[in-house]
């Protein structure tokens, strides 16, 4: 009889599986990437059942060593997955009996895939948000280091993405490691509810052998076991979570994305991405596209659209465990995946950001970004803020018509719209001068920003 054959779960049927319902029903081509944490769930499985009499030492050897060859079996390529054996977990079941007879028989006692599948992609996740955790904090010193790098570096701030006032180029990258602190702590958040175990809620209703799940629980290094082993085999929040952090996380990307592709244009002209994060036209050879970012903002759609999928997946389903279930892989693996792309793109790419500071500094001073400076500096000469709107306003009207800015203007052209002003105006009518002077804590005067990176590096090294 081939292996598809012989199914684990056979004993109550007399015919073998439709061909197509079998490969159908199968997931072991996604899920054989469990294989690491399938094995270390079974191990602890196995270390249990020894402590509470189940397993008898030398069962439980004989399963660890057999777990242990399978977990190299399958790092060499040389592990035989079969569609037949539908999953992750019967592929290595079969193998390990294959390999222990009666021993391996014994591992599942007490155990059902439904707790099992659950247990495993908690510890998957876990490891993955480590990971992720590792690469997001990698992006973020890219940011401080370019952000102190860049404290000096004055562009144009936008609203509406029209010219609003100036900014240092280093606040700029502050605000976007500020988004990527939020993402920390939302993935930090939700390893906290990952990192609850499912293992011992059996197929639905806990099980008849005396099991000791906090010691697997410890085994595992999970908080604690679950509290309910319906609630354990079914739930899947823990996954739509982590999607969800992901998702703001790929909106984040998206958004710095944006920015990059925009200020990499020749009507923006204000950074350059080194060539080997771009690629050229097959037609056009003046092109230099950049492709990394675009790629990323692009791929924020994936991740939303897993969201949703897995939103969708849950919704309708009745405690407890459903085959549904095998559906939350594909959308969070992905994730994981795209994510883990993604941030390493970007980690890699930021540092390697070179602006374009004169550029940079003319865009500033087109559009009357030091306007609201003016108007400020009539304020404190002792003009109600309104009027010194409406002054400036009228100021900014005869510029655009002289085709000039407000710097441009002479002392007696700007004494004709206020007799207040004298010439000490020229302070804030500068780029410089207006963001030297928005000094306050959040502010973007260079020495904010500097002041910024030095407390944020302090935080960093204290997780
Ligand atoms: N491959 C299944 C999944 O991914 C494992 C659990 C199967 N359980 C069951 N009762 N059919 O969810």
């Amino acid at each position: 009889m081939s292996k598809s054959g012989s199914k684990l779960w056979g004993g109550r049927f007399s015919e073998t599986t439709d061909a197509f319902v079998e490969t159908f029903t199968a997931s072991v081509e996604f899920d054989q990437r469990l294989y690491r944490h399938d094995i270390a769930g079974s191990v602890a499985h196995a270390q249990m059942l020894k402590k509470i009499g189940v397993l008898t030492t030398d069962e439980c050897d004989q399963i660890c060593n057999g777990l242990a060859q399978i977990q190299t079996e399958v790092e060499q390529g040389k592990f035989d997955w079969s569609v037949g054996l539908e999953d992750v977990h019967m592929n290595i079941e079969a193998r390990l009996t294959e390999l222990l007879g009666d021993a391996g028989k014994k591992l599942h006692t007490g155990r059902s895939r439904n707790d099992q599948v659950a247990t495993d992609i908690r510890l998957y996740l876990r490891d993955e948000i480590d990971s992720l955790l590792a690469e997001l904090s990698r992006l973020q010193s890219g940011l401080l280091d370019l952000a102190e790098r860049e404290a000096n570096t004055l562009m144009p701030g936008f609203t509406h993405l029209q010219v609003a006032q100036p900014i240092s180029f280093g606040h700029h990258m502050l605000a976007w490691f500020e988004m990527l602190v939020r993402d920390a702590e939302r993935l930090e958040d939700c390893r906290k509810r990952v990192n609850v175990m499912p293992l011992g809620s059996a197929a639905l209703a806990g099980t008849s052998y005396p099991l000791d799940r906090e010691y697997s629980a410890e085994l595992l290094g999970f908080e604690r076991p679950c509290n309910n082993s319906l609630d354990g085999v079914s739930d899947r929040d823990f996954a739509i979570e982590f999607c969800a952090a992901g998702a703001l996380i790929m909106t984040h990307l998206s958004r710095m994305a944006e920015e990059l592709v925009l200020w990499t244009s020749a009507q923006f002209n204000f950074i350059e991405l080194p060539d080997r994060f771009c690629t050229g036209s097959s037609i056009m050879p003046q092109k230099k596209n950049p492709d990394v970012p675009e790629l990323v903002r692009g791929k924020s759609g994936r991740v939303n659209g897993n969201l949703i999928a897995l939103l969708t997946l849950m919704k309708g389903q009745p405690l407890a465990y459903n085959k549904d279930n095998q559906e939350d892989k594909e959308p969070l693996f992905d994730t994981v995946d795209t994510l883990r792309g993604s941030l390493r793109a970007f980690a890699d790419m930021i540092p390697a950001i070179q602006t374009r500071k004169e550029n940079m500094l003319n865009a500033a001073k087109q559009g009357f970004s030091t306007a609201t400076d003016l108007a400020d500096y009539l304020v404190r000469k002792g003009t109600p803020f309104r009027d010194a709107h409406e002054v400036v306003g009228k100021a900014v009207q005869a510029c655009s018509q002289k085709g000039c800015d407000l710097a441009d203007l002479s002392l007696t052209e700007l004494q004709h719209f206020s007799k207040v002003i004298t010439e000490d105006v020229y302070d804030v009518l500068t780029i410089e001068g207006s963001v030297a002077s928005r000094n306050h804590l959040g502010g973007t005067a260079p020495q904010q920003v500097l002041e910024q990176v030095k407390k944020q590096r302090q935080l960093f090294k204290r997780v």
